[in-house]
């Protein structure tokens, strides 16, 4: 694992943007693993002003979110496809048909996951993952358990992850209750990993997961098998690192 420490979020910004920069340089047809949450919006506003000024394209690469809110329209202000498009994918010249987002609207949310995973295969899976994470080491929305499932799949989001993203929202009753995530096996499968974290309240669970036992009760810990794992953080939350 190769962890970097920025001394402030524009410089943080400027690597891993450089970083996927540098992917697709090398690799137009590149397939780029998304998050969402507010950790990655300054890398997606540093790729947005690469584009601008003529840095990088997206026109032969493919994108990947991790996951979507189950049961929100899908032009809701707070689900991820809402997210992706005022973010990134409306201000870059990426092919719409290259987006992909999990549908949390699909009457059979089970075959949606398959059909999900199934793409990520077929498009010859990821080349570079980006992720955040969340207070509970979830990363996706792979929530903490006694057992951490491999592929795609519908969850209960935790009671702490919904409070944490009521902030988004009107109210926690608001906060739908159930997700679809790419699993902890497909994140895995990615050629590479780039895992941003910032601010002093990530510091003790970027600690667990990456100094701490590998352990399903904190699914970023996983993290430590991956060969290709680049860790990117601002000072506070590499504090403990
Ligand atoms: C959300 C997302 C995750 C994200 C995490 C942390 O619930 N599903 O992909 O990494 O929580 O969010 P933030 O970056 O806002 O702290």
């Amino acid at each position: 694992m190769n962890v970097l420490t920025f001394p402030s979020n524009e410089e943080l910004n400027e690597a891993a943007a450089g970083l996927l920069t540098a992917t697709l340089h090398q690799k137009a047809n590149a397939v780029l693993g998304l998050a969402t949450g507010s950790t990655p919006i300054g890398v997606y506003e540093k790729l947005v002003e690469f584009y601008k000024k003529g840095r990088v394209s997206f026109q032969s690469a493919t994108t990947f979110n991790l996951d979507e809110y189950v049961g929100l329209p899908r032009d809701h202000a707070e689900s991820y496809y809402t997210f992706m498009n005022t973010r990134l994918f409306q201000h870059i010249d990426l092919p719409e048909a290259n987006a992909h987002i999990p549908d949390g609207h699909a009457d059979d949310p089970q075959q949606e996951c398959e059909r999900y995973d199934r793409m990520i295969g077929q498009a010859g899976g990821i080349d570079v993952q980006i992720l955040g994470i969340g207070h509970n080491g979830h990363i996706g929305f792979n929530e903490p358990g006694d057992t951490l499932q491999s592929a795609t799949h519908l969850i209960e989001l935790h009671e702490e992850t919904r409070k944490a993203n009521a902030r988004f929202f009107a109210s926690i009753d608001e906060v739908p209750t159930k997700a679809i995530t790419v699993g902890l096996g497909t994140i895995m499968k990615s050629k590479s990993i780039l895992l941003l974290a910032r601010g002093s309240d990530k510091a003790e669970i970027m600690r667990r997961a990456l100094r701490g036992p590998i352990d399903p009760q904190c699914p970023a810990s996983f993290l430590q098998l991956h060969p290709q794992l680049i860790v990117m953080t601002d000072s506070e939350a590499g504090r403990l690192l």
